[in-house]
């Protein structure tokens, strides 16, 4: 049984094939890093254009790398939230007309959901009940995760994301977009301590996350406030590299001790955490040191499966399972369903 998986939710176009048991037949990611470089951040007019061009080669590739062909698919799987409007439409509507085509079910993909599940495929096992931690581009959540398909809020970011502040501070020391990798690179060279930036809301009970306020602080400590655009100070490597390393400890401080919070929180032994910036190696060696300390069953999702991939799709087998199936009039979801427990 093969279900081919497609992920449009944001800047990378991809596409799997996986079976009931898990097996990834097939994956490609297409990247779209190249196109939105020079504007320091994703452009969704210009993802989308670039989702029309690439879905169709990526799915061939699919097929042609599984040794597979449309008739062998057994239903067509889509992240249809949350993610930026354009960009999911390609997927869904991809989808869609292969369902039609083959007259196959069509399932539904919740992105979050899926980048947790990325924990699932490489454990190789249950990882539920757990929290869930999303820190990615778009999101920096936690979810008490009773079952795979089953995801209660308990917190998140009030303003950016992690990976947006990642990308955004890597843009103000001139670093290449994206900014995670970028970030990563340099603050390896520098020294964590070297500016005492803010940790938000660390005192506070709330499972919520600020990088606004560090952000700026950034900001402040490159060329002050009321001073020129951060860009055009002239700074040295040694000066970048410690603003790398301080701005990402602090990041990692909240990111940690907000997950920590979390499991103590709802009474957990498993956390699994996934999204892109759960590639950053500072963030899995601090996370490991913690959950060590506490006897925490840990699962980070392997680099290759952090970013936007359509693997982590393979989430749409326990929908398969439990025949979960689409009407051909799914829509898209941007926004997150947010149910808030405190
Ligand atoms: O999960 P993802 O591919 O897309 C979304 O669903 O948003 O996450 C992309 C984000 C970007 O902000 C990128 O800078 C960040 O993840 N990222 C990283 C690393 N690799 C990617 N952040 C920190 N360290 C990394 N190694
Ligand atoms: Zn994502």
């Amino acid at each position: 049984m093969n279900i081919l998986t497609l992920e449009s939710t944001c800047d990378e176009t991809a596409a799997a094939i996986v079976t009931d048991g898990l097996e990834v037949r097939a994956s490609v990611v297409a990247s779209q890093d190249d196109l939105h470089r020079r504007f320091g951040g994703v452009v969704p007019e210009i993802a989308s254009r670039a989702h029309v061009e690439r879905i169709l080669p990526v799915i061939d590739e699919t097929l042609r790398k599984a040794h597979l062909s449309l008739s062998d698919i057994d239903a067509v799987a889509v992240a249809n939230t949350p993610g930026l409007a354009g960009s999911l439409l390609v997927g869904l509507v991809a989808a869609k007309a292969i369902c039609v085509a083959q007259g196959i079910p069509l399932i539904a993909i919740n992105h979050l959901q899926a980048h947790v599940y990325a924990c699932r495929i490489d454990a190789g096992r249950d990882v539920f009940p757990c929290v869930g931690m999303i820190v990615s581009g778009g999101h920096s959540s936690l979810y008490r995760c009773r079952g795979p398909l089953d995801f209660e809020l308990l917190g998140g970011t009030i303003d950016d994301a992690a990976g947006e502040a990642f990308d955004k501070v890597a843009a103000m020391l001139g670093l290449p977009y994206p900014g995670g990798p970028s970030i990563g690179r340099v603050a390896a060279d520098g020294d964590p301590r070297a500016y005492a930036f803010p940790r938000a809301l660390m005192g506070e009970d709330r499972l919520n996350f600020s990088f606004s306020g560090l952000k700026t602080a950034v900001r402040y400590a490159i060329s002050g406030p009321g001073r020129p655009d951060p860009t055009s100070v002239r700074l040295s490597a040694r000066q970048v590299a410690d603003l790398a390393a301080s701005f990402q400890e602090a990041a990692v401080d909240c990111l940690v001790g907000k997950a920590m919070a979390a499991m103590e929180r709802v009474n957990m032994r498993i956390l699994c955490v996934g999204g892109g910036v759960a590639a950053n190696s500072r963030f899995r060696q601090r996370l490991g040191e913690e959950a060590d300390r506490r006897q925490i069953e840990l699962h980070i999702a392997p680099p290759k499966l952090c970013t936007d991939n359509a693997v982590m799709g393979a989430i749409a087998v326990e929908r398969w399972k439990a025949k979960l199936f689409e009407p051909l009039d799914l829509d898209i979801l941007p926004g997150v369903v947010r149910t808030p427990v405190d």
